[in-house]
């Protein structure tokens, strides 16, 4: 089940080649092949990035089959996935990664995540990214505009980070489809170990911080509430209410 019901592991005898399937693949095309070839930096972000959005839910079985294959004791040269680079040199340095990636991972990082439509709840997020630097200055904040951003960067954000927030301003008593979109990949990926709090803007009924933490719940998350909810465009008030927001929400982490 890495990640299909049929994905198997084959090992050649002789030459040590593990044709690994989806395990330690990434969505990456370069003509460059092999692993030593291409930009380093590139290429981890590629397979974390395949491993947050695509692996992350089969976490368990990573641990489990990498065990197993370990104690198998054989001479790995290469390592050939099904799609991206061919790992030669140092082939180990993706095993130890996925070990890593698979045991709850997480930075030093808070993302925060938006739908917004006159960026009422943009302003939030910065104000809530502003407190949260006042509070510890030294951990990474990341803020996207979900509708303006690929959703598969923001999940692997979400992924490397102990704790995120998720905002979205109240349409017509819900919330935006960017934020419901984004909820719902978190949701499927089954996120272990992360906190997570939610915020927005309203005008009349207030209903989407509500609903935010409600399927954060469902996807068993620890929410941290209440969430912020601010009336209209936040105006020095509003925003002053978002950095403690921030702050307050750091010292629960
Ligand atoms: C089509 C539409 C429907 C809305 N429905 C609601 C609603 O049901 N309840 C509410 O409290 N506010 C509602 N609002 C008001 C917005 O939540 C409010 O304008 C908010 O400040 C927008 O924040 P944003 O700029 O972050 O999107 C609605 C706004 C629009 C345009």
């Amino acid at each position: 089940m890495l990640h299909w019901p049929d994905s198997s592991f084959t090992y050649m005898t002789g030459d040590n080649i593990l044709f690994s399937n989806d395990a330690f693949g990434q969505h990456y095309a370069t003509r460059l092949m092999y692993n030593d070839l291409v930009d380093q930096a590139e290429l981890y972000q590629e397979a974390l990035k395949y491993y947050a959005n695509i692996l992350t839910p089969f976490s368990p079985l990573v641990t489990k089959k990498i065990q197993e294959v370990l104690s198998l004791n054989l001479p790995v040269d290469i390592i050939a996935p099904s799609h991206g680079v061919i790992w030669r040199d140092n082939p180990a340095q993706i095993i130890h990664k996925y070990l890593e990636w698979a045991d709850s991972y997480q930075e030093n990082q808070i993302t925060i995540v938006y739908d917004t439509m006159w960026n009422s709840t943009k302003r939030l997020a910065e104000a809530i990214a502003e407190g949260i630097k006042e509070a510890d200055s030294s951990v990474a904040v990341k803020l996207f505009n979900v509708g303006l951003s690929d959703k598969n960067d923001v999940i692997t954000e979400i992924f490397k980070s102990k704790a995120f927030l998720v905002g979205s301003s109240t349409i017509n008593r819900g919330i935006l489809s960017g934020a419901a979109s984004i909820i719902e990949m978190i949701a499927g990926l089954g996120f272990k170990n992360k906190k997570a709090a939610a915020f927005g803007s309203y005008g009349w009924s207030g209903e989407a911080v509500g609903i935010i933490e409600s399927r954060l719940k469902e996807a068993k998350l620890e929410v941290i509430e209440p969430g912020l909810k601010v009336l209209w465009n936040p105006d020095d008030e509003g925003y002053a209410k978002g950095v403690e927001f921030g702050k307050a929400f750091c010292s629960r982490i």
